[in-house]
């Protein structure tokens, strides 16, 4: 007899479709002679698929929650969870593998190694991340050409532009599929066309499915972004979801945010 078996669902998100959860985060930063309280209790919660812009003045603590945010940091106190895992009290080894999985960084000077070419810099996380030879390759050149840059694969950083370098950075981000793509002022080193294209193409990501968190001080960004939060002395003092929000990204998991 041939039964008729349910069909089986995809892996489901965790139910409440977060991939960020931050509870009374605070960093402290000892430089010996004072203490500076970059972070103050920061509550933060992001579902998938939100394109989320962190604004708010000079020394507000944007690129320090952006840092704890991508594991690059530990927070002094409180609790964090990405993608369901708790991370705040993690060595920096195990820190460093979490990273690796989990997040893709994007920097406003682009971060690319100057004696490499455009696919090694975007081969360089499958390296550390142990993917084979061929499979990394592969990758690497799938996603230049997902940016544009198929036929830039070979120039190194001083033979493209800074939206070009600031594209492969991107790819670079993307290579290990990451479940956050966090970018700290990405477009504040380009001029006015080549950031308008690196918006572009976060704007695509984002309409792929991706989830963004972005700390900018360019309104053109903030205005696509579907939620603006806004960072004052180390504290998140407003928190818009701002009209041009696609239909909640949660709500295409099906969990309500
Ligand atoms: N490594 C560090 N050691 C000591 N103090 C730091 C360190 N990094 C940042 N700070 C301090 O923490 C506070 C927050 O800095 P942060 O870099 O997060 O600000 P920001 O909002 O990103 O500013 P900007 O818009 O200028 O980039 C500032 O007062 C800064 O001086
Ligand atoms: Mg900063």
């Amino acid at each position: 007899m041939n039964w008729a078996l349910p069909k089986r669902r995809a892996a489901a998100p965790p139910s409440n479709g977060h991939i960020i959860q931050m509870r009374a985060i605070r960093k402290v930063y000892d430089t010996g002679k004072i203490q500076v309280e970059a972070l103050r209790g920061i509550d933060f919660e992001v579902c998938r698929g939100e394109f989320v812009a962190v604004v708010g003045p000079s020394g507000s603590g944007k690129s320090t929650l952006l840092n704890l945010l991508g594991c690059l940091d530990t927070p002094s106190g409180g609790d964090y969870l990405l993608g369901g895992e708790p991370v705040a009290g993690l060595d920096k080894d195990r820190l460093a593998d979490v990273r690796n999985r989990r997040v893709g960084f994007v920097f406003q000077n682009f971060n690319l190694l100057p004696q490499l070419t455009a696919l090694e810099n975007v081969e360089m996380p499958m390296l550390f991340g142990g993917i084979g030879r061929k499979e990394r390759r592969r990758r690497a050149v799938e996603g230049l050409e997902k940016v544009g840059l198929g036929d830039r694969i070979d120039h190194r950083p001083t033979e493209l532009s800074g939206g070009q370098m600031q594209r492969v950075a991107i790819a670079r981000a993307l290579a290990m599929e990451p479940d956050i793509l966090l970018a700290d002022e990405p477009t504040g080193n380009l001029d006015t066309s080549s950031g308008t294209d690196v918006l572009s193409l976060l704007e695509e990501l984002w309409n792929q499915g991706s989830t963004l968190i972005v700390v900018t001080h360019d309104t053109a960004m903030a205005r696509r972004a579907n939620r603006v939060i806004e960072i004052r002395d180390g504290l998140v003092v407003d928190d818009q979801r701002t009209s041009t929000a696609r239909d909640s990204a949660a709500s295409s998991d099906g969990t309500a945010n």
